[in-house]
């Protein structure tokens, strides 16, 4: 059941932000969709844009301007503001541009929209995450990021693809940064609850190691393919954002992998493994009204606790080159 009275403020009006709007508009997710950019003219004409088609989806009251204020008493505040990567860039390059507009915003946003559940989006997303909670001070919880939900999307997609399945049908996650460290769970993918490893299925494939590592590294590059042929990535990432938003304001307790604060994080069934703490990035996660309600510890194998350590170790000190 749609919150009738929920209202969104969506930070950026650049292609990731509008198509966020865009996917919170044809889903009915809010009462009150608002975009803040501080390029008059653009988040003018993105509104507009939107508006014209209001008549084909839930109603919705959609505004957008440059001042702060349009955000006032938001429910959820995404922030996508920022540098976007450019051909051949890696998501952690713009850390330093972007951690500064983030410096910038939050205080600003803090005055009008206190009590807001804080969604970032713009990359590197678990480094600004991080930041964006040292800077608000706000519960840990109502400051997280979008993370590897994309990924895991992407990571879905591919498997289903190979094995002809549906990609609703597949159960798996990335884990780590959303970025070039992050880490496949292969260990407990499955279809049907059938182990990925054990999967082999007349007419429906089987993965071999080769399969493993194309999917991989497809899912790992996806963003700098899409970026090289059309600039920028923005649906999938603005469905991705859509459905944490759904999760946060239809209260529903759904289980995505977006980044969160780990705090002596072990994996489960491994009490005597060195602990992950103090730093933002993705397992999965309880995402209800109050934003991340439960970070999980899941099993990992060897290999995946390793990589997770390694994508731990390289947000921590991306975060500390910027002084946090
Ligand atoms: C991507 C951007 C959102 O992976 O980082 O498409």
């Amino acid at each position: 059941m749609t919150d009738r009275t929920a209202k969104i403020a969506v930070i950026g009006a650049g292609s990731v932000g509008a198509t966020i709007a865009y996917a919170a508009m044809i889903r009915g997710i809010a009462r009150q969709i608002v975009l803040y950019d501080l390029n008059r003219a653009k988040v003018t004409a993105e509104v507009l844009d939107l508006n014209h088609g209001l008549q084909f989806v839930p109603m919705a009251k959609i505004e957008g301007s440059d001042d702060i204020a349009i955000c006032a008493d938001a429910d959820v505040v995404v922030i996508t503001a920022g540098a976007k990567q450019k051909p051949g860039q890696t998501r952690m390059d713009l850390a330093g541009a972007n951690a500064g507009i983030c410096k910038t915003l939050l205080p600003q946003l803090l005055k009008v929209a206190p009590n807001a559940v804080y969604l970032l989006v713009t990359n590197p997303v678990d480094v600004i995450t991080y930041i964006a909670q040292r800077i608000s001070g706000l519960p840990p919880q109502r400051v997280f990021g979008s993370g590897t939900v994309l990924d895991s999307s992407r990571f879905r997609f591919l498997i289903a693809e190979r094995l002809k399945v549906a990609v609703q049908s597949v159960h798996a996650y990335i884990a780590g940064e959303h970025g070039d460290s992050e880490v496949p769970l292969w260990s407990t993918a499955s279809v049907a609850n059938v182990p990925l490893h054990q999967w082999a299925v007349q007419g429906h494939g089987k993965l071999s190691v080769r399969d493993r590592t194309e999917i991989f590294e497809n899912v790992k590059n996806a963003a700098y393919q899409i970026i090289a042929g059309k600039g920028a990535t923005n649906y999938a990432v603005g469905l991705a954002t859509g459905k944490i938003l759904e999760a946060i304001l239809h209260d529903e307790g759904r289980v995505l992998p977006v980044s969160s604060l780990l705090k002596d994080w072990r994996p489960l069934g491994r009490p005597d493994a060195e602990a992950i703490d103090d730093v933002c990035l993705s397992v999965p996660c309880v995402v209800n009204r109050r934003g991340v309600d439960a970070t999980l510890a899941v099993p990992l194998n060897d290999a995946e606790l390793a990589g997770l350590r390694a994508s731990a170790e390289r947000i921590r000190e991306a975060a500390k080159s910027l002084g946090y």
